[in-house]
C-alpha cells in the first residue's frame, strides 16, 4: 500500500509542473517566426518576416492582385455571385461586415444551403438550379436561379449571471425561399466572413497531432470529445483532414480559395471547373493566391506582461478554454521551410465539437452534424479590429457582438467551461476578455 504514495506524489509534481509550463508559456510570438508587430491595415497581408527574398516571396507579394482584384464580366465573374473580390468580404484579409438590417445584399455574408439527404461521401447535396450557397447577385436579368428571397429575424435571449448581471443575446432565424421547394426541405447555414490569420501554419499542424487530441468516446471523461473532420477531395479521390471554414470542410488553403472562387464569385479554377474552357483563374494565379495567404505575417500578441492580461490568461486555462483553444503547437511542413518547425499559439485544435442546440443549424457537412463546429482559432482576435473598418462580430453567423456574448453561447462540450466563466467575478470575467483582446 505504502509504495503507492510516492508514485502519487510524483504524479502530482508532474501534473503541477506541466500545468505551470502551460500557464507560464510566453505566447507573444503566436505565429512563431512568421509573427509581425507591424501596425496598420496591411499587417497580415505582408510577407512573413522569415520569408527570404526570392521567387517565393515575389509570388506572395503578387498574390495581393488576385485576392483584392475587383472581378468583372471579362474576368469570368458570375453569372451568379455573392461578391466580386476575395477582399470585398475579407476586408484587409480580416473579417467581413455583418450588416443584416440595412444591406440590400448579402455582400460579405454567406448562406450555405443543401437538401437534407447527403451524398454517399458525406458531402451536402446541392439544390438543383441553386448550388451550395445562395448567390444573390446576377450579371444580367437573363441569369436564372430558383433562389427567390431570404429573410433573417432575430430572436432575443436573455442571459443572467449567478451574480445577477443580465446580458441580452440574439440568435438569427433564417428563412430562405427557393421556388418549388418547401422551407422545411432546405438545410441552411449562415456564415459571416472570418479573418484569414496564419492559414499556412494551420495547414502545417501535423495530422497526427490533431488526431492525438481527438477523444470521440470521451475516455478521459472531461466532457470534451472532439472529432476530426474528414472531407472528400475530388482531386485525389480520397478523404483529407478538414481544416478551413467553420465546419472545417476544406482541407487546404488552395481548396478553400478555389471553392470560394467558384461559389462566392462564380470563377472557375482547375480544381473546380465543370466547363471544357480554360479556368478563369489560371493555375499560376491560384498558386500566388494560395502563397499570399499561407506565407503572410501573423500578428504578435500584445500586452503580455500586463497584470490584467496575465490574470486573464490564467483564468482562460482555469476555465478549461485551452482544452479546445489549444496553444503551444509544433508545425511541420516539407514544402515550405518557413512553415516548418514553428512553435505556434493559434488557440484551436482544428477538431469538431458539439456546441449544443443554441449554436446548431440544419446543414450537416461530411463528418460534422448541424451542432458541430470547428474550434475557431483565437489568434488575431483583438488585432483584427485594428486592420479593418468593419465592426467585429463573433461566432460562425456573427450573432455575437462582443466576446462576452460569444462565450455565453458556448454549450454542449463547452458547457462546463462556460459555467466556469459565468461563475467568475465581473472583474475576472473582464480580465479573461482582456486576454482575448490581447491576441
Ligand atoms: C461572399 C464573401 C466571401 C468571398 C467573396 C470570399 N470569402 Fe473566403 N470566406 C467567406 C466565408 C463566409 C468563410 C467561412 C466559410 C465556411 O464556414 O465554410 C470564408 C472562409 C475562408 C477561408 C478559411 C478561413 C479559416 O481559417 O477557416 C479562407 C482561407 C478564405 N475564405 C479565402 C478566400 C479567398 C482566397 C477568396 C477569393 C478567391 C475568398 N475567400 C472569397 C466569405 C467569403
Ligand atoms: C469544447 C471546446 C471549446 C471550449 C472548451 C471552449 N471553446 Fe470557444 N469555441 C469553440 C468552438 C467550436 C467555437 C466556434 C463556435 C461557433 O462559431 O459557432 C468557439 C468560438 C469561440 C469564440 C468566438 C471566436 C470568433 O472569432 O468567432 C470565442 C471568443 C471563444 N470561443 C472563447 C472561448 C473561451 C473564453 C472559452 C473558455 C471559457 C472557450 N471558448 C471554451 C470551442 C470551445
Amino acid at each position: 500500500m505504502k509504495a503507492q504514495y510516492p508514485l502519487l506524489f510524483v504524479f502530482f509534481v508532474i501534473l503541477i509542473s506541466s500545468n505551470k509550463a502551460v500557464m507560464g508559456q510566453d505566447i507573444t510570438f503566436q505565429g512563431g517566426e512568421l509573427s509581425t508587430d507591424i501596425p496598420g491595415s496591411n499587417a497580415i497581408q505582408a510577407p512573413a518576416p522569415n520569408l527570404p527574398m526570392g521567387p517565393t516571396r515575389v509570388k506572395q507579394v503578387e498574390g495581393f492582385g488576385p485576392f483584392h482584384r475587383i472581378n468583372r464580366r471579362r474576368d469570368g465573374l458570375g453569372p451568379l455571385y455573392v461578391n466580386n473580390s476575395c477582399g470585398g468580404c475579407h476586408v484587409n484579409n480580416g473579417k467581413g461586415s455583418v450588416r443584416y438590417k440595412k444591406a440590400p445584399r448579402l455582400n460579405a455574408i454567406v448562406i450555405k444551403v443543401a437538401l437534407h439527404e447527403r451524398q454517399e461521401n458525406g458531402a451536402p447535396t446541392n439544390i438543383p438550379g441553386v448550388g451550395d450557397l445562395l448567390q444573390d447577385r446576377v450579371l444580367s436579368r437573363r441569369n436564372k436561379t430558383r433562389f427567390k428571397r431570404t429573410g433573417i429575424r432575430w430572436k432575443r435571449v436573455r442571459f443572467t449571471y449567478p451574480d445577477g448581471t443580465v446580458v441580452k443575446l440574439r440568435k438569427p432565424k433564417l428563412r430562405v425561399r427557393i421556388s418549388g421547394i418547401g422551407y422545411s426541405e432546405v438545410a441552411t447555414s449562415l456564415r459571416m466572413t472570418p479573418g484569414i490569420v496564419g492559414p499556412g501554419l494551420l495547414e502545417s499542424i501535423p495530422e497526427e497531432t490533431v488526431l492525438s487530441w481527438s477523444d470521440p468516446e470521451d475516455s478521459n471523461a472531461d466532457g470534451i470529445s472532439g472529432r476530426p473532420q474528414y472531407v472528400y477531395d475530388g482531386e485525389s479521390e480520397g478523404f483529407l483532414l478538414g481544416r478551413f471554414g467553420f465546419r472545417a470542410s476544406q482541407p487546404t488553403v488552395r481548396h478553400q480559395s478555389a471553392g470560394a472562387a467558384a461559389g462566392e464569385m462564380g470563377l472557375t479554377t482547375s480544381l473546380f471547373n465543370n466547363s471544357d474552357k480554360a479556368p478563369e483563374i489560371s493555375d499560376s494565379d491560384l498558386e500566388k493566391l494560395t502563397l499570399y495567404q499561407m506565407l503572410a505575417s501573423v500578428p504578435t500578441a500584445r500586452n503580455q506582461t500586463d497584470t490584467t492580461v496575465k490574470r486573464g490568461k490564467q483564468l482562460f486555462q482555469l476555465a478549461g478554454c485551452h482544452n479546445c483553444h489549444k496553444f503551444g503547437i509544433q508545425t511541420s511542413n516539407v514544402e515550405h521551410s518557413e512553415l516548418d518547425g514553428q512553435l505556434i499559439h493559434p488557440f484551436t485544435d482544428l477538431l469538431l465539437h458539439d456546441m449544443g442546440e443554441g449554436l446548431a443549424d440544419t446543414r450537416a457537412e461530411f463528418s460534422a452534424s448541424g451542432a458541430e463546429w470547428k474550434t475557431t482559432p483565437l489568434w488575431g482576435t483583438g488585432f483584427l479590429k485594428t486592420i479593418s473598418h468593419v465592426r467585429q462580430h463573433y461566432l460562425h453567423d456573427g450573432r455575437a457582438r462582443t466576446l462576452e456574448e460569444a462565450i455565453l453561447w458556448h454549450g454542449g462540450e463547452a458547457q462546463s467551461s462556460k459555467m466556469e466563466f459565468t461563475n467568475l467575478s465581473a472583474r475576472d470575467r473582464a480580465a479573461l476578455i482582456s486576454f482575448l483582446e490581447s491576441l
